[in-house]
């Protein structure tokens, strides 16, 4: 049932292609561009009049809506909002019917994502959700659902739902540009190309990276504290590294927007805590490269994750993973393989129970 892998972690993170192939699969039409979501079931009418998206989610559901953020407010120019739904479900909220609540979710039965949607209907939002297990709880009660088909996840850790939820929403944001009308369709041709496309990056550089980092971790699985860092998309990439490293390998690990070590937490820096840094070569990146510069003054140690043929990366780090160059929007799909690679290889270097960690469960339905 694991099919040759050790692990359903592994199998699932290998997984990943085929889970983005699936979610896109029919829903772009690549010589017009043009994006087709029926379960959504709202049409351009009700998504014209929309004047506000509310995300709601928890994990790493909620770090795919983080970077979605960056994507609607982008392309489709809809103000964003992204809350964890523990605290969506029970804060003061300026919900009415001219905002569209999204709730992210693989189980689709996460209790306080599904206790925020019913707050949000009740409000008189229009709720739709991207969601993993067909006909689940949050699926019957949304106005429309948007499919991830990344087929089951059993590993505890979240890895190929997390990608085709990004996928998913890269195609929600593709199509409302199109309803709004906000991207020219040759430009969303281009980039429905491109996301497709990131299928087959994916599958080409995952045998390659396992390896390399399978070369690195002996001087790492042992560290107490680690810290991921990224900018603008990459930020909340970084946020997801930093948590499968401590699900699974209860490892202390954080995420930052590199910007803002700065101003607190460039004081932990020391030789035994490894910097994870997100450094593609996008518009960025002069900014992230003077953050990790930051670091490396303080002897931080760097492993840096970046475009081939930066060389000037080489110089500033411990260890560097190099990855393809895709766009730039696209790059949290790519970026989030060497952190999900690192945090399983160091897990059972340390003897960890990969699938099934400690305290942790599937599927949160209980508050
Ligand atoms: O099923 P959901 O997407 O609603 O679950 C949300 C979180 O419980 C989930 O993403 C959790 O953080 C994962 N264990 C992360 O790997």
């Amino acid at each position: 049932e694991k099919a040759g892998f050790k692990h359903f972690m592994l199998k699932e993170i290998f997984e990943q292609p085929q889970a983005i192939t699936n979610t896109v699969s029919g829903r772009i039409n690549l010589e017009t561009g043009e994006v087709v979501l029926p379960e959504l079931t709202l049409g351009a009418d009700a998504l014209a009049t929309i004047e506000r998206i509310s995300l709601v989610a928890c994990g790493t559901s909620w770090h795919a809506a983080l970077v979605a953020k960056y994507w609607i407010e982008k392309y489709a120019g809809i103000p964003v909002e992204v809350d964890i739904a523990s605290e969506f479900r029970y804060r003061s909220l300026l919900v009415n019917d001219r905002v569209l609540t999204l709730a992210i979710s693989q189980s689709g039965e996460t209790a306080d994502t599904l206790a925020g949607i019913r707050r949000a209907a009740r409000l008189g939002s229009r709720v739709i959700t991207i969601c993993n297990v067909v006909g689940s709880t949050m699926t019957r009660e949304a106005d429309g659902t948007i499919y991830t088909h990344a087929g089951p996840e059993i590993g505890v850790a979240s890895t190929k739902a997390f990608i085709s939820q990004l996928a998913a929403l890269f195609l929600f944001t593709l199509y409302l540009a199109q309803v709004r009308q906000a991207i020219p369709a040759e430009q969303r041709r281009r980039l429905g190309q491109q996301l497709i496309d990131s299928a087959r990056v994916i599958e080409q550089l995952l045998p390659r990276v396992r390896e390399q980092i399978g070369t690195m971790i002996e001087s790492f699985y042992a560290c107490r504290d680690f810290l991921f860092v990224g900018r603008g998309v990459n930020f909340p990439i970084a946020l997801e590294g930093a948590l499968k490293l401590k699900e699974i390998s209860y490892i202390h690990a954080e995420g930052y927007a590199a910007g803002e070590l700065k101003h607190g937490p460039i004081a932990l820096i020391d030789r035994d805590m490894p910097v994870l840094a997100i450094v593609p070569q996008d518009a960025v990146y002069q900014k992230t490269v003077s953050n990790i510069e930051e670091i490396k003054a303080r002897q931080g140690r760097l492993i840096l994750i970046g475009t081939e043929g930066d060389t000037h990366l080489r110089t500033i780090s411990d260890d560097i993973i190099y990855l393809p160059e895709v766009h730039e929007d696209l790059n949290p799909l790519i970026y989030t393989i060497p952190a999900q690679l690192l945090s399983y290889e160091i897990a059972v270097r340390r003897g960890c129970d990969v699938d099934q960690p400690r305290n942790l469960a599937k599927s949160v339905t209980v508050e």
